[in-house]
């Protein structure tokens, strides 16, 4: 079980298909649907995927049945992710038939772990593209049209898609993602990313805050800022070869207007700065929240997982965060069972998470990705039921943790970003506060708000994953 509360990877998402509202199909000769999987990052590359497509044509929708391009952008973090690509793509034979030219493609590290051979593999797919090569879809699917299958993986170190203004797919209209940087350079040894998405590169921070703006002009409310490692950011402008790191783009971004929140994922604990810190405490629109993975609790295992810190290095990192700005919420990813990992070092899991008091977890059991480090070097000794259990038992940690902080926000007020009508009942809002906990509250007739609005909300009854409130103002 994973929290959904972030929105790193946001398991209530996972395979949406997204169709743009501003499609106009009437300028549309062909249709495309895409599906995505794994992280925010994906989602955010569907987005640049959808507008290199609508301008050379393409329009999208939602329902497969009348497209003539299927697209899956796939992720390859764990063996269970890419296995339910492969079980959506046997849905896709009887559509085939009833469309002949019906064109099916993978994009995203799936396609770029196993490039051609996923079509020897999974005869029904037409086209293979991996993540720095989108802007040859138009030519490939061209190449595909005539019958023959297309395939392109190339990796870059220059691509950023800076200059693709992204079409956002079934947004909210108050929160978008934008990209910072692709790839990255970590190698942490159980970890297929550095090889499907390749060299660490930032984007042109003018372009970044340009589409900031944008954002903020078309009404959206809050950005997040997303890479791999978003604390390497480092852009040099090729005028006058002064360098920006992540700090001076948070700056940058946070200037645009004090009502658009700024959100980052995700950091590296070895990356994060007190210039960071600093910056996020200098802006009230900076969400006091981030998502800092600890992976392991274990110094031995972090270093087999070339995390580069230990475990007093990590908790150095939670206790300088919280003394430049106490209310800052701290969520973590965590791995169950990593090669070689024993009981005492479990322990220290589930004891890292409890002197960091973490908000929220994305908790895994370790899943072997070929072609790693750890694949090559370890052997994956963890037993699956002992694997089972300590994950179970970090679950059981984090809901406590999760409790115990929202019984602390009780009395306490907090801004609210209004994202829309709340799943159970239209008589209340839902929203987010600064520290990315949901809340919830009643729709009051004297107090008028619309979706995007803030809302100071006093918080008066919790659950693990919900806070609910009173409207103040
Ligand atoms: N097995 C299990 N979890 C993994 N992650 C990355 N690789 C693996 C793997 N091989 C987790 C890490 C990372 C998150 C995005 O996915 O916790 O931070
Ligand atoms: Fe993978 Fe580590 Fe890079 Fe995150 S920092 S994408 S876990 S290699």
């Amino acid at each position: 079980m994973e929290l959904f509360t972030d929105k790193t990877i946001d398991k209530t998402r996972q395979g949406e298909a997204f169709s743009s509202e501003e499609n106009n199909q009437h300028h549309f000769s062909r249709k495309f649907f895409i599906e995505s999987y794994g992280c925010a990052m994906n989602f955010s590359d569907s987005e640049i995927i959808a507008s290199i497509l609508h301008s050379k044509g393409f329009g999208s929708t939602k329902i497969e049945e009348e497209a003539d391009l299927i697209f899956l952008n796939t992720c390859s973090i764990r063996e269970k992710a890419e296995l339910t690509v492969r079980k959506r793509l046997t849905e896709f034979k009887k559509l085939k038939k009833k469309r002949p030219g019906l064109l099916v493609g993978v994009l995203g590290c799936m396609a770029e772990r196993l490039k051609g051979k996923l079509l020897e593999e999974e005869k029904l797919v037409d086209i293979v593209v991996g993540p720095d090569a989108y802007r040859t879809l138009p030519n490939l699917i061209d190449e595909a049209d005539s019958g023959t299958k297309a395939v392109n993986v190339l990796l870059s170190r220059e691509e950023t898609y800076a200059d693709i203004s992204p079409i956002r797919l079934n947004s909210n209209g108050v929160s978008a993602f934008v990209s910072i940087m692709r790839g990255c350079n970590n190698m942490c040894s159980f970890c297929v990313v550095p090889f499907t998405r390749g060299r660490e590169r930032s984007r042109d921070l003018h372009s970044i805050v340009n589409e900031c703006k944008e954002l903020y002009n078309q009404g959206y409310k809050e950005v997040t800022l997303l890479g791999q490692n978003v604390d390497s950011y480092n852009w040099v402008d090729p005028n006058n070869g002064s360098e920006a790191d992540f700090a001076t783009l948070l700056e940058n971004v946070a200037q645009i207007s004090p009502s658009l929140r700024i959100r980052f994922s995700t950091s590296h604990p070895k990356d994060i700065t007190d210039n960071v810190l600093f910056t996020m405490r200098k802006y009230d629109n900076i969400c006091k929240y981030i998502h800092l993975p600890v992976q392991s609790g274990s110094t031995r295992v972090l270093q087999l997982m070339n995390r580069t810190y230990t475990r007093e290095w990590y908790l150095a990192k939670v206790k300088r965060i919280k003394e430049i700005m106490p209310e800052c919420a701290i969520s973590s990813d965590i791995i169950a069972g990593f090669c070689t990992e024993e009981e005492k070092d479990h322990q220290d899991t589930l004891d890292i998470m409890r002197q960091s008091a973490y908000e929220f977890s994305y908790m895994f059991i370790y899943s072997e990705r070929p072609g790693t480090l750890a694949a090559k070097s370890y052997n994956d000794d963890v037993d699956l039921e002992t694997k089972k259990r300590r994950l179970a038992e970090i679950i059981e940690m984090q809901n406590k943790l999760s409790l115990e902080s929202n019984i602390k926000d009780i009395g306490k007020t907090c801004e609210v970003l209004i994202e829309g009508n709340s799943k159970r009942s239209d008589a209340h809002w839902v929203g987010r506060n600064s520290q990315n906990k949901v809340v919830i509250f009643e729709k009051e007739p004297s107090k008028q708000f619309k979706k995007g609005d803030y809302a100071i909300v006093e918080i008066t009854e919790y659950t693990q994953a919900t806070l609910f409130g009173k409207v103040i103002r």
